[in-house]
C-alpha cells in the first residue's frame, strides 16, 4: 500500500509521520537544487510539520553549508569549535570504542538560553549505525493546544528563565567536541522568554518549555518546579512524539523552539558522524492573552 502523502505538495514527496508531528521528504535534490522556490516549499512543509526527514542527500559540509545559508543566517553557536573554514558546521563524532554518554540524550531543545535560540536546527548523517541512534521529537504546539484556559492564563503572565548552567561540562565531557566558549561565562547566562508563545511568522502558539527551564520569573525554583514538572510531562505524551529512524544521507530539519528532542544512547560499538548547522531564529513573542 502506497504511504499516505501530503497532498499540499507537489514539488516533491511528503509523507507524514505521525497524524501531529514530522514527515518525511523524497525527490528532492539538495546539492544541486537548493533555488528560492525548492527553500521556500521544504520551508512550507517545515511550518506544517516542524520536523523534516530530507532523505537520499549527498552533502558534504562545504555544500550543507551553502544548503543551510539559503534557509537563513547562521544563529551563531557560542559553544561548539567549527570545522576549520566553516564557521556555522560542527561535527558531532562517535567512535565505537567510546564508553560515555551520547550527547543530547535528554529531551531538550537547542541553545535555548540563547537570546535568539537558532529557528531551524539541521543535522545531516554522514557515517550512520545500521541500526539505532534513532532522533526522537515532541510537539510543544500540541503541548499548548493541551492546556486548560486556567493554565493558559497563568502561563500568558509568567516568563521562563532558560540557564546555560552545565552545558559547557555536559560537551566536555564527550571528549569529542571542540569547545570554543567559555565554561564561567557560559554558566552565568540566563535568558528570560515567555511560555506562552507564538511564531511570528505563522501564529502558531507553542510552549516553550525544556530541560534548562529552572524557574520562573519572580518565583523561587521550589514553587516552578512542580509547574515545570507537569508541563514537561504534558509535552512528553506519546501521541505528541514521533521517532525519525536514520539512513547515511539523510537530512534532518527541525523548528527548534517548537519540539523538544532527544537522541538515543543505542548503537555503541558503531561510529556516527553527523554535521550539525543552525538557523538564526527569532526573539520569543507571547502569545495573545487567553481569551
Ligand atoms: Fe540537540
Amino acid at each position: 500500500m502506497a504511504m499516505h502523502r501530503d497532498p499540499d505538495f507537489d514539488r516533491f514527496e511528503v509523507v507524514p509521520l505521525t497524524g501531529v508531528l514530522g514527515a518525511e521528504i523524497r525527490g528532492v535534490d539538495l546539492a544541486h537544487d537548493h533555488g528560492p522556490e525548492t527553500i521556500a516549499a521544504l520551508k512550507a512543509a517545515l511550518a506544517r510539520h516542524l520536523v523534516l526527514a530530507i532523505r537520499d542527500q549527498n552533502l558534504d559540509p562545504q555544500t550543507l553549508h551553502r544548503v543551510a545559508r539559503s534557509f537563513g543566517p547562521f544563529s551563531g553557536n557560542p559553544v561548539h569549535t567549527p570545522l576549520p573554514g566553516l564557521d556555522d558546521i560542527v561535527a558531532f563524532v562517535r567512535e565505537p570504542t567510546d564508553r560515555d554518554s551520547v550527547v543530547g540524550d535528554h529531551w531538550h531543545m537547542d541553545l535555548a538560553w540563547m537570546p535568539k535560540p537558532p529557528g531551524i536546527v539541521m543535522l545531516y548523517g554522514e557515517t550512520i549505525p545500521p541500526v539505532g541512534g534513532d532522533t526522537c521529537f515532541t510537539s510543544l504546539v500540541q503541548a499548548a493546544k493541551a492546556l486548560s484556559p486556567g493554565m493558559r492564563r497563568l502561563l500568558g503572565q509568567l516568563r521562563g528563565v532558560h540557564s546555560a548552567r552545565g552545558v559547557y561540562a555536559v560537551n566536555a565531557r564527550s571528549g569529542r567536541l571542540g569547545l570554543s566558549g567559555d565554561q564561567r561565562e557560559l554558566d552565568r547566562v540566563e535568558t528570560l522568554h515567555p511560555v506562552l508563545c507564538a511564531q511570528p511568522e505563522t501564529g502558531r502558539e507553542y510552549l516553550l518549555i525544556n530541560n534548562v527551564m529552572t524557574r520562573f520569573d519572580g518565583l523561587t525554583e521550589a514553587e516552578s518546579r512542580p509547574i515545570i514538572d507537569h508541563l514537561l510531562a504534558t509535552a512528553l505524551r506519546p501521541e505528541f512524539m514521533c521517532r525519525v529512524r536514520w539512513q547515511r544521507g539523510t537530512l534532518l530539519l527541525w523548528n527548534n523552539p517548537l519540539v523538544l528532542h532527544t537522541a538515543i544512547d543505542d548503537y555503541r560499538g558503531y561510529r556516527r558522524v553527523t554535521y550539525r548547522t543552525t538557523v538564526e531564529g527569532w526573539t520569543q513573542v507571547p502569545a495573545q492573552a487567553a481569551d
